[in-house]
């Protein structure tokens, strides 16, 4: 059975990493890898492969930088091709990036199989180019792969039990990963010493999203709330570039301690040493949970709506007030788990297998779980 996986956004190469590892422990699975180049800083990109040891793409199409049409654009004419010469069984695709989007399309009209790992997540917010893209990027997949109770509900309730496809929950591969990875991260990493923080001493935030970053109230709102925090507590940025570029362009500063994008052992390490975190990073809310850290999301809605629900997780959009609100409180509680909503571990096992027995069976997706 072949698979072609399509990765190209940091994300992807944390979900690629459990998810590959379950690939090449299964019998009769190969794999063939394409990065669509959507990042492509070293410490965006290779450093994941290389620390997470993700096997080395075999196709690398180079293409970033553009707005969101040409980029998809660019990115489905490119995978056409690598599609039409490798003609695998299944094409994969991995959340809600524009990487995601051009590889489910391109497969899908060549009458592939898609299989999309994350699906069902909703934000409810059609403005976020995140949500567009997994809302077409799950109706045309063959295979859904959803991570959690509610994903599984949200497909429901837009009719997918009517539709030619498989819902399967399995899982959170980046909990896969989280598990796998831990041990390595603790005695790899040294980036608390090089930064000179201690546990518990520092809050850990980033932002990237469009919505806050591109507009400019809402960044500045961000950055009020941010360094007025770092007066009372410092506060640790791992600034992405697209950040970087609008608060130059806003003439915004950052009182807090920036730093270089981190790879990922060295940003498990600050999370489950941060006394608290702050994003709006979808991933970063559930490795808060993983390592038992309260997260405030700076966006208005999350797709991971079960933390918010049970306390683990509040959202304050770009509202300093409540930011800073929320920040005290946090600070004064303890994190207590008493949940497990992402399947502990086993999610990309349930994929491998899944599918193995898909492409034995290989007639009917129309089979939603009870
Ligand atoms: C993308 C995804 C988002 C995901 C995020 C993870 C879409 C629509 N958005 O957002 O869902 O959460 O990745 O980080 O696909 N840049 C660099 N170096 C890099 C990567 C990006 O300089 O290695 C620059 C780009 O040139 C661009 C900006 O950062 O100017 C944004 O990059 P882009 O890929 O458009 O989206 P992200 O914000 O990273």
């Amino acid at each position: 059975m072949k698979i072609l996986t399509i990765v190209g956004a940091r994300p992807q190469f944390v979900k690629a990493a459990a998810v590959s590892r379950a690939f090449q422990s299964v019998e009769g699975i190969s794999e063939v890898i394409v990065h669509t180049g959507q990042h492509f800083d070293k410490n965006m990109s290779d450093i994941f492969f290389d620390e997470m040891q993700i096997p080395k793409p075999d196709y690398h199409l180079e293409i970033n930088s553009l707005s969101h049409g040409a980029m998809t654009g660019r990115m489905l004419e490119e995978i056409e091709k690598v599609f039409q010469k490798e003609q695998p069984d299944f094409t994969l695709i991995y959340g809600d990036t524009n990487s995601t989007l051009a590889g489910a399309l391109a497969a899908r009209k060549l009458h592939g199989k898609v299989v999309h790992v994350e699906a069902g997540l909703r934000s409810f917010n059609m403005e976020m180019p995140e949500e567009i893209n997994r809302i077409l990027t799950d109706r045309i997949s063959n295979v859904l792969f959803c991570p959690t109770d509610l994903a599984i509900e949200n497909l429901k309730k837009e009719g997918f039990d009517q539709f030619d496809c498989r819902v399967v929950k399995c899982g959170d591969v980046m909990e896969d990963a989280a598990l796998f990875y831990a041990q390595m991260a603790e005695e790899k990493s040294s980036i608390l010493q090089d930064i000179h923080f201690e546990k518990d001493q520092y809050i850990l935030t980033t932002v990237h999203r469009a919505e806050n970053t591109d507009d400019q109230q809402k960044l500045s709102n961000l950055v009020t709330a941010i360094n007025k925090i770092n007066d009372q507590i410092p506060v640790v940025i791992p600034i992405h570039p697209r950040t970087k570029k609008r608060l130059a362009t806003f003439g915004l500063e950052l009182k807090a301690t920036l730093i270089d994008p981190v790879g990922y052992f060295d940003m498990i390490q600050l999370i489950r040493n941060a006394r608290l975190i702050m994003t709006d990073s979808g991933g970063l809310q559930k490795e808060a949970f993983f390592f038992d850290r309260f997260c405030i999301t700076l966006r208005e809605q999350t797709e991971w709506k079960e933390l918010v629900d049970f306390g683990y997780n509040e959202l304050t959009g770009s509202d300093p007030i409540l930011i800073e609100k929320t920040v005290d409180r946090f600070l004064n509680e303890t994190f207590k788990k008493e949940h497990n909503f992402y399947g502990g571990g086993t999610a990309s096992k349930v994929i491998a297998e899944t599918l193995l027995k898909i492409h034995e069976n290989t007639n009917s997706y129309s089979v939603l779980p009870s």
